[in-house]
């Protein structure tokens, strides 16, 4: 079904060139040229998104979005607003419901992405042009640090991709055989490998996000469905994980970092994979919220980088966290599904009670299970707690913390604030060290070593406004 779009805009000419682009993108449009006939149109339609001018009559832009706001409130509320708009007007509209802003001049490509960042996967699926036939294959000249390479397997068939897809003929030399919006059908996929012998696949760097945006959103439509073998979904989940954490470590962190952690979550999945009870926990985890596996593996990542710092660390010491990293928000499948979707900021008091048992009711999971050793069960039980005693379930304080927990709560509040925020990962870790309340959070050790992950640690290290604690006797000599 199109998503409904209201144009509501003094300019007639933009309009109506507005329009036909977005009718052109499978958009319904309405239109108001002033702000009494945009009220009318909200009042008789449900619209997917508002863009409003600022400078609308007869009704102000302030005004329409009252009246959005107190009538559709989760209707989107895109504002185009003059060059010269100041930040104290921005502010003013966000306080009253305003959802993104676009200042002139802008481009409609621009209006458009803004528009698609609004939207969850399944709408831009819904809402992409439907292709009779398949357009022509086109040969393109590109650096290959453009691409990402992946197995002509690991593209699921049967659903039209979000991206381009090429395949590649030499250097820097492609042919798009995909273009965005098409299906890709079982015969293709085989007609490739069988007549051609192409393995592998190649998609621009660039849609990398849609491409890990689409895998998870195949592998939840496919949590239930009998025809796709979990063994494909585990693979489709932990190929877009890895392209996930190609994505938030593009800059700044170590190579070597990256590839070491990769090697890890692999070898991870693995040993998940041949322990049944552990992997119908995993597939019940994926089932539950795809988004959260791949959390898992960010997880598994930056804290067994922190681990492979210490001097101590070891290959079993490895596998240890791993696995508490991997496992370590099982217990929020345990939670109602409403409770679990939620970040805790956003939770309410008897909520966040019961986001607090996850922990506990994670170890409750993991007993008995085969390859889920003691520690492994105390460091996900710990995994919330802090240094400075503010975490639950235990408040527990400094050295009454496992060393392993408290990586993971770095790794983990890490992982968190570069997702939510879309922050690249110097700018979240600057956030941390300029900030006392989460540097109180780690042993000063941990976060040494974890800024030892970083590229030019050097430069980061003197972003510390404050001083880190030592203060504590977790780390005594022997490890
Ligand atoms: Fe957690
Ligand atoms: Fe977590």
């Amino acid at each position: 079904m199109a998503l409904r779009l209201l144009l509501a805009d003094p300019d007639a000419g933009w309009i109506s060139n507005a329009r036909k682009h977005f009718e052109s993108m499978m958009y319904e449009v309405d239109e108001a040229q002033n702000g009494k006939e945009a009220q009318l149109a909200l009042y008789n339609n449900d619209y997917f998104a508002v863009i409003l001018s600022q400078n609308i009559q007869n009704h102000s832009a302030s005004q329409v979005i009252r009246f959005i706001k107190s009538n559709h409130p989760s209707m989107k509320v895109i504002m185009i607003l003059n060059m010269q708009a100041k930040e104290s007007q921005i502010k003013e509209f966000k306080e009253l419901g305003l959802t993104e802003y676009i200042k002139k001049p802008f481009s409609f490509e621009d209006l458009s992405q803004l528009l698609e960042s609004q939207q969850n996967i399944q709408q831009i699926m819904d809402n992409m042009p439907k292709k009779e036939g398949q357009e022509e294959e086109v040969e393109v000249s590109m650096e290959d640090a453009k691409f990402t390479k992946i197995k002509i397997d690991e593209l699921y068939s049967a659903q039209r991709v979000l991206f381009d897809v090429f395949i590649k003929l030499g250097d820097s030399h492609y042919v798009k055989i995909l273009h965005k919006g098409d299906a890709f059908s079982q015969e293709r996929i085989d007609k490739y490998k069988k007549n051609k012998g192409i393995e592998h696949l190649y998609f621009m760097t660039s849609d990398r996000k849609k491409y890990v945006q689409f895998t998870t959103h195949l592998i939840s439509k496919t949590a239930k469905s009998k025809k796709v073998s979990g063994k494909t979904k585990i693979s489709l989940l932990k190929n877009a994980s890895e392209k996930f954490l190609e994505e938030v470590c593009d800059e700044g962190i170590k190579p070597q970092v990256i590839d070491q952690g990769k090697e890890i979550c692999q070898n991870i999945t693995e040993i998940v994979e041949e322990q049944h009870d552990l992997y119908n926990l995993l597939r019940g985890f994926d089932d539950f919220d795809p988004n959260a596996v791949s959390h898992s593996f960010a997880v598994t990542l930056f804290a067994s980088s922190i681990v492979k710092q210490f001097n101590w660390q070891s290959e079993k010491t490895i596998g240890t966290i791993a696995m508490g990293c991997m496992f370590h928000d099982i217990g929020k499948t345990k939670l109602k599904a409403e409770i679990a979707l939620m970040r805790p900021s956003d939770m309410n008091e008897s909520q966040l009670v019961e986001y607090k048992k996850h922990p506990e009711y994670g170890v409750e999971m993991l007993e008995g299970k085969y390859g889920i050793s003691t520690t492994i069960k105390q460091i996900i039980l710990q995994h919330h707690e802090t240094f400075n005693g503010t975490g639950f379930p235990s408040g527990l304080k400094g050295g009454r913390i496992f060393t392993l927990s408290n990586i993971i709560c770095l790794a983990n509040d890490f992982v968190h604030i570069i997702a939510d925020n879309k922050f690249k990962p110097t700018d979240g870790l600057k956030l941390i060290l300029t900030n006392q309340d989460m540097i109180l959070r780690y042993h000063s050790q941990i976060l040494e070593n974890f800024i030892k992950i970083f590229v030019a640690p050097d430069k980061l290290a003197k972003a510390k406004k404050t001083e880190l604690p030592s203060n504590s006797k977790l780390f005594k000599k022997s490890g």
